[in-house]
């Protein structure tokens, strides 16, 4: 298993281009299944969840070959011939769920195991199940399997979310594209990994408004037809990699980034004294001067500061100036990486939901793990601030959702390697 070694080194200059959203890209990827015509996706990022998702829609008989190093995604679910999503391969990536809502409005009958719940929470699909439910499906859950029926098709309803959920927005929305008659989704996610959905759906036929507000309307059609659709920048990368200028100090441009995406964090980032600033080129970061100022920080649906930055925010804020409360809202068990953060010299206090972190002049390097993937990078931004080396094992977590984590922050100048551990 392969583990990372940052040494911290000083400011950060440079470039780091900012790869397709993971979160849109494995919700893009069941849309094939929604359509006997080819699906081909540009922009597509290179990680390990993207190759599960592959593989899963392999396993259902769909085409999906990767082209341009990975970064074309050309699919066809022409020859379907499997309902079933296996357990074997929805226990690795819980986004397998996503695959219920396409199957079922296409082909009427869908059998998928159930994620169980994982390290940052219980995470159960009940919403996704309910939304299904109110399209008129039948569903029966035994054998650790959801059984979905809709023989004569689904329906068309007007469904309420009694959250936001982000996955169970986009498998109605992808359900009722091929529903009879109008579904409307209230206290619908507006993340733009919804819209990004939205947009490929609408090319390949589908008939949405509403998408980017809480109120999302859907009138079904008979088929869907083919489309190529480039995926949206992904903004929980480009937060990651803005963080690292805010913690080591100098200047980066994340090409390719858009500060739409990011408004709600930019804004905190802001609030702490780093500048960010938008060119045509994407945004830059810089960190004139010395240690940032600590600012209170609460998860919540977009357009709020996103729970996939909080990890890496906490980071930041351990060097900061004054004392930081970050509320995670989102996830019960989102607060991981402060136990390994303190290994390395944080002072954090977790109570609930709750962490009060007292930033420190400077962090140590030390060996840490973490058990999810925002949780392992916000290690290595910890490890660009600190002093001597630091050692993140489990790095399977980071290549889930970070393209070449290492090759990207070596081009501005960090200190980092990968390193085969035999241990
Ligand atoms: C998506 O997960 C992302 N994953 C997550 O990113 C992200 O953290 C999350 O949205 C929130 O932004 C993908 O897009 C593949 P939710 P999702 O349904 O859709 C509860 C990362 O690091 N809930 O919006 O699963 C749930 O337990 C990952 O890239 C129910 O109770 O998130 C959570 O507390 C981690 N019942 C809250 O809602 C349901 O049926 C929001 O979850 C569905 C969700």
């Amino acid at each position: 298993m392969d583990r990372i070694v940052v040494t911290g080194n000083g400011p950060l200059n440079g470039q780091i281009p900012i790869a397709g959203a993971k979160n849109a890209c494995l919700t893009l990827m069941p849309a094939t299944l929604l359509s006997d015509e080819p699906l081909t996706l540009t922009n597509a990022p290179r990680l390990s969840d993207i190759r599960t998702m592959s593989d899963l829609l392999a396993s259902l008989g769909a085409e999906v070959t990767a082209l341009n190093d990975g970064r074309v995604l050309a699919m066809s679910s022409h020859g379907l011939n499997n309902l079933t999503a296996d357990y074997d391969i929805v226990r690795k990536m819980r986004a397998s769920i996503l695959v219920l809502g396409p199957l079922l409005a296409r082909m009427g009958r869908a059998v998928v195991s159930l994620p169980g719940g994982c390290a940052i929470g219980a995470r159960p699909v009940d919403l996704h199940l309910k939304a299904l439910e109110a399209m008129g499906a039948t569903l029966d859950l035994r054998d650790g399997y959801v059984h979905a029926e809709a023989p004569g098709g689904l329906k068309g309803a007007m469904f309420e979310f009694p959250f936001v959920s982000v996955g169970a927005t986009e498998n109605a929305l992808m359900a009722a594209t091929l529903a009879r008659g109008t579904t409307v989704l209230k206290n619908a996610a507006r993340e733009p990994e919804i819209v990004d959905l939205a947009q490929c759906l609408q090319k390949m036929g589908a008939k949405i408004t509403g998408e980017g507000t809480s109120e999302i309307t859907i009138e079904g059609v008979d088929r869907l037809h083919g489309a190529t659709h480039p995926v949206v920048p992904d903004r929980i990368e480009l937060g990651t990699y803005m963080l690292a200028p805010a913690i080591a100090g100098g200047s980066v441009t994340l090409m390719g980034g858009r500060l739409d995406l990011v408004a709600a964090f930019a804004e905190k980032l802001r609030a702490t004294g780093v500048e960010v600033t938008e060119t045509s080129e994407g945004l830059q970061v810089s960190r004139p001067n010395g240690r940032v100022d600590a600012v209170d920080v609460t998860t919540a649906p977009f357009p709020g500061f996103p729970t996939d930055l909080q990890a890496q925010m906490m980071a930041l804020m351990c060097t900061a100036r004054g004392t930081s409360v970050l509320e995670e809202k989102i996830f019960e068990n989102r607060f991981m990486h402060a136990p390994e953060l303190m290994r390395m010299g944080a002072r954090i206090d977790v109570q609930g939901g709750t962490a009060t972190v007292t930033g420190v002049e400077t962090l140590k390097g030390a060996p840490v793990m973490a058990t999810d993937l925002r949780a392992s990078v916000s290690l290595i931004l910890a490890g660009l601030a600190a002093e001597g080396d630091t050692v993140v094992s489990r790095v399977y977590h980071l290549d889930r959702g970070y393209e070449r984590v290492e090759e990207k922050l070596s081009a501005v100048g960090a200190l980092i390697r990968r390193e085969k551990d035999d241990g």
